[in-house]
């Protein structure tokens, strides 16, 4: 609709720019592994995802409370222990997740007794188990995570350590549908010995099914015993690795160079005692200390640092695990370790590489030869610290950089910095130690086309890398759509352009468990039985599968002589938030034109629209197109945690909107899908507001309640975006050219320097509509698409379709 109106004028030849890529104009070269994953416990991406067990609390130790913590009602307090930057204690708190979950949360039981004990514990770590006594007919029963997924035909390794007393019979175990069907049973296997542990194991098939199955052990027998450590697994895993195969080869087809690991937040702790320690997460896994993860859960750590480097070995991906610095997380408690403390946790760092690098005369590759892996593992960076930040920091990371150097000097260290941006105060004190910077980049819609090529803007006179290990379009974009894969494209183009400086990137979360979502925008989204990958998720796995050597000078040349105005349909919109409006004029009559909800709850009640939904991004708007003129409402939020939007139109494509009580109610904002200008305000519940817009061209100002908050002219954003570059292995020049209009472009690709031999092939990552998104009833709604090219192919006249990433690989004569 807006198609037409953007772009104006065109050459005779119906060609809106010319792309010039000289392949004789070499650009730096481009990592090999530029593109790696980062895999962090949220969202339950790994216990209850990636990890393939399936049973929930298998060890009976989630209601524990987390080490130095106190509960005090529904709430968790860190010990009043200053913080590393405030000075204070934060007097930190959060919900107890478990708090209404009982001594044994995700089991139930019948018709037995039951009781949670720590006398004859299993083992250090799973210190407690439940006491059963039993009769015929008593059931153990286990809910998964939010239920269990089971494909009939499929078999299930089930075990349990059980300590008999006094019981004598057989324990059964059973896969029961969701409406109690029997989908699959067998007994448990093993001689019980009074007195004693003993692992009992069995296979099960699975005859149906299901994703909401339970897993029961049914007691056949009287008497008492303790139960510990219950397992179910599938038996068909990836390449025999605990991993869930769909969700682990998503992951492998990503072609990741590296995988970051453990996090993130979850590196950090909520306080200093829960940060992870890897030493608790090898060996036997009843012996390994589940962590309590920032994200408020136990994680088992079935997937512990063992699983991890042979997983980076199964994807040939380099290992780079991110160390604690000796400090919690900043936006937790802060605390953190004393200097006199850090020096065992250097020597657990150290410890961690031997393990990994160690011959196996050495300690710790000893340990690893005993799980199974007598040969080295590589491992060439390792990070220390998480969004840490400040000279005290640097000089942490000094401190453990240069211990960490002088046994291992070809081991290169990665500083953490900031999110949106590097700090320079923490480099300065970490000095020479240091080789890479992480930069976390969590961006909203748009930025990235509007700022494409930041990183020309760094300094290049510095003796380090950057490496940005969290990065995403990821706020104005719903739960991910085409909006945010054309942002998180032209972030990835800025990074790859930017090949000299920029030697790593990672998306982040690249995991989300439906039923934990606790972050706004992931990549990969699954429950028990499916999954499915964003429209980023494909384009992520496009740039990794399209890595050239090196760069090539590539020039946009745009015919676009007229800069488009603000218009479009109205639209009155919530984020998190209940409210109304109402007395909507344009140009000082009613607003006559007929009026569509696009998603929330809305109402009409005496003539007001009510939108009721709490979440993200709720909109309706008027058809009517309007452009040049005064919008004129009144507003009152009722409930929730924001506002109350008005929207009154697109400039290309990208929808203006006055947020009024935006950013948790503490800020007005003027936005086109990011951020043009935001000041502090918020709004009062229950009053009525008088909210203003007037546009002109690209101008825009906004008034509340008579008052000018904005006048801001709409800078020009450049939509169509190219870099190029060689692919020494196969001869190809490899195109990446991003449509971010709202409409289709020719553009004729001019290449000098190279015989192109016409063939070669065009992928197309795109859709009409940038609000679209994949979600499971349309997992790939938003999917690419390749072309072999042939004589047909002109590059003089190559139409790009709306809102679409095109990868072109074009064979030259030298091949
Ligand atoms: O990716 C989610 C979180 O975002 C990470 O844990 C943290 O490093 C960042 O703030």
């Amino acid at each position: 609709m807006l198609g037409s109106l953007v772009f104006a004028s065109l050459f005779p030849s119906g060609i809106h720019g010319t792309i010039h890529i000289d392949i004789a104009k070499k650009g730096p070269a481009v990592s090999k592994g530029l593109y790696g994953v980062f895999l962090e416990e949220i969202n339950n991406s790994g216990e209850g995802g990636l990890y393939a067990e399936l049973i929930q609390n298998r060890g009976f130790e989630d209601a524990n409370t987390p080490p130095a913590c106190a509960l005090v009602g529904d709430k968790l307090y860190a010990p009043k222990n200053p913080s590393f930057w405030e000075g204070h204690s934060k007097d930190f708190n959060m919900e107890w997740p478990y708090a209404n979950l009982g001594p044994t949360p995700f089991w139930s039981f019948k018709n037995l007794k039951s009781t949670v004990t720590d006398a004859n514990p299993l083992s250090e770590a799973s210190r407690h188990s439940v006491r059963i006594e039993a009769q015929s007919g008593g059931v153990i029963r286990n809910e998964g995570f939010w239920g269990i997924g089971l494909k009939s035909g499929e078999t299930y390794e089930a075990s349990a350590f059980v300590r008999s007393s006094s019981f004598k019979g057989t324990l059964k175990c059973k896969l029961v549908g969701p409406n109690g069907e029997l989908l699959g049973a067998s007994t448990l296997n093993g001689t019980l010995k009074p007195g004693h542990w003993v692992q009992l194991k069995t296979k099960l098939k699975a005859t149906g099914t299901s994703s909401r199955a339970k897993f029961e052990i049914e007691t056949s027998g009287n008497g008492e015993f303790q139960l510990d450590f219950v397992s179910l697994m599938p038996t068909k895993t990836w390449r025999n690795l605990p991993l869930r195969t769909d969700l682990a080869q998503m992951i492998a087809d990503l072609k990741p160079g590296f995988i970051r690991w453990p996090g993130g937040c979850v590196t950090e702790g909520i306080t200093i005692e829960t940060r992870p320690r890897w030493k608790q997460t090898i060996g036997p896994l009843h012996e390994r200390v589940p962590t309590f993860i920032p994200w408020g859960y136990w994680v088992s750590n079935g997937y512990g640092y063992h699983e991890w480097l042979l997983h980076c070995e199964a994807l040939k991906a380099e290992p780079l695990y991110v160390f604690n610095a000796g400090i919690s997380c900043a936006f937790r408690s802060g605390t953190f370790l004393g200097d006199a403390e850090l020096t065992a946790e250097i020597q657990d760092i150290l410890d961690a590489i031997e393990y990994a690098t160690g011959p196996v005369t050495s300690k710790y590759g000893a340990l690893r030869a005993k799980a199974g892996h007598p040969k080295p593992f590589a491992m060439n960076m390792i990070e220390i610290g998480n969004e840490d930040q400040g000279p005290k920091y640097g000089e942490r990371f000094k401190r453990i950089a240069a211990a960490v150097k002088a046994k291992y000097p070809k081991i290169k260290t990665i500083l953490s910095s900031w999110i949106a941006g590097i700090d320079h105060a923490a480099i300065n004190a970490a000095g020479p130690q240091m080789d890479i910077v992480d930069e976390h980049a969590y961006i909203p819609a748009h930025w990235g086309v509007q700022n494409f090529d930041s990183f020309g803007k760094y300094s290049r006179k510095v003796p380090w890398e950057l490496y940005i290990g969290e990065f995403a379009t990821n706020s104005g974009v719903g739960r991910g759509n085409m909006n945010a894969t054309l942002g998180d494209c032209a972030y990835m183009m800025s990074i790859e352009k930017n090949s000299d400086l920029v030697k790593m990137g990672s998306y982040a979360p690249l995991l989300e468990n439906t039923n934990r979502r606790q972050w706004e925008v992931n990549l990969i989204h699954f429950d028990s039985a499916r999954a499915y990958g964003r429209a980023s998720y494909y384009a992520c796995k496009l740039f990794a599968e399209n890595v050239p050597t090196y760069n090539v000078s590539t020039k946009v040349d745009m015919i676009e002589t007229e800069v488009p105005g603000i218009s479009g349909p109205i639209g009155i919109g919530t984020y998190l938030t209940h409210s109304e409006f109402k007395d909507l004029k344009v140009n000082g009559q009613p607003i006559a034109s007929p009026w569509k909800a696009r998603n929330g709850i809305w109402s009409q009640v005496d003539g007001a629209y009510v939108q009721k939904s709490l979440d993200f991004d709720q909109w309706g708007f008027f058809e009517q197109e309007f452009r040049d003129g005064t919008v004129e409402l009144k507003a009152r939020k009722i409930s929730g945690e924001e506002g109350f939007v008005v929207s009154v139109g697109n400039a290309e494509g990208r929808r203006v909107q006055f947020n009024i009580g935006g950013w948790g109610n503490r800020q007005h904002g003027l936005e086109a899908q990011g951020v043009i200008r935001r000041i502090n305000g918020s709004v009062e519940t229950g009053r009525w507001y008088d909210v203003k817009v007037i546009t002109s061209g690209r101008r825009v100002q906004c008034f509340l309640d008579g008052k000018q908050l904005f006048d801001e002219t709409l800078p020009r954003v450049d939509t169509l975006l190219s870099i190029a570059g060689y692919d020494k292995a196969t001869g190809e020049i490899i195109v990446k050219v991003l449509n971010a209009a709202n409409s289709p472009r020719t553009i004729s690709l001019e290449v000098a320097n190279a015989k192109l031999t016409g063939t070669g092939t065009w992928t197309t990552l795109g859709s009409p509509d940038v609000n679209a998104e994949n979600d499971y009833s349309a997992p790939k709604r938003i999917y690419p698409s390749t072309r072999a090219l042939g004589k047909e192919f002109k590059t003089d006249a190559v139409t790009l379709p709306a809102n679409s990433i095109n990868i072109f690989r074009l064979k030259t004569g030298s091949q």
